[in-house]
C-alpha cells in the first residue's frame, strides 16, 4: 500500500472513534508539551482542531503535487512565525499527530501506516520549515 493510501486508511479508522480527530490530538501535543498551549488561543479548540485536520486532508489531496504543497506549506510556515512557532516544534506536533493516530486506530495500527506518517509529515515540516527560514532570511 502507498505512503497515501496507508494515512488514509489510519485517518478513516481514527474518524469512526472521533469525528474531529484532532481533539485527541491537541490533549496528547498539552500534555506532552504543555509549553505549547498557551500559542493556542486566538481560535476555539474546535476550530483549530477541523483547521489542522482540513490541512492535512489538503495535502493528502496533493499528494503528488509538489508545487503545490512547496507553495501551500511554504506559507504556512511563514504564517506560523507569527503565532510564536518555532522549528523545535515541528517534530513535537508530529510525533502527537502519529501517537493520535495510532491510539483511535486500536490493534489495525501497523509499523507501515507509522512510517508512513513519519516520512509525510517529516516532509511537509521540511516544507513548512523552508517557508519560515526563507521568512526570517527576508522578511
Ligand atoms: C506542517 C505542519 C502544520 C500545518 C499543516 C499546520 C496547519 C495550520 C493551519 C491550517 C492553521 C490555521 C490558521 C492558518 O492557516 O495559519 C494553523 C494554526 C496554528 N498552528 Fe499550525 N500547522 C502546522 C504546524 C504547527 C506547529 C509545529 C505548531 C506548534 C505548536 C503549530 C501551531 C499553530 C498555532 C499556534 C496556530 C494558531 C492557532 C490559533 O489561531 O489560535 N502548527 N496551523
Amino acid at each position: 500500500m502507498s505512503d497515501k493510501d496507508l494515512m488514509m486508511e489510519s485517518i478513516t479508522w481514527a474518524a469512526e472513534k472521533e469525528p474531529v480527530i484532532t481533539r485527541r490530538f491537541y490533549e496528547i501535543l498539552f500534555e506532552r508539551y504543555p509549553q505549547v498551549a498557551p500559542l493556542f488561543s486566538r481560535n476555539a479548540r474546535v476550530d483549530q482542531a477541523r483547521m489542522l485536520q482540513d490541512a492535512i486532508l489538503a495535502a493528502l489531496d496533493h499528494f503528488d503535487d509538489a508545487p503545490w504543497l512547496t507553495s501551500t506549506l511554504g506559507a504556512i510556515g511563514r504564517k506560523h512565525i507569527e503565532y510564536g512557532v518555532t522549528d523545535e516544534m515541528y517534530p513535537w506536533v508530529g510525533e502527537s499527530l502519529v501517537a493520535t493516530l495510532a491510539e483511535l486506530s486500536g490493534p489495525r495500527w501497523t509499523p507501515a501506516h507509522e512510517a508512513a506518517w513519519i516520512r509525510t509529515w517529516g516532509a511537509l515540516a521540511g516544507l513548512a520549515l523552508a517557508g519560515a527560514a526563507a521568512a526570517r532570511a527576508n522578511p
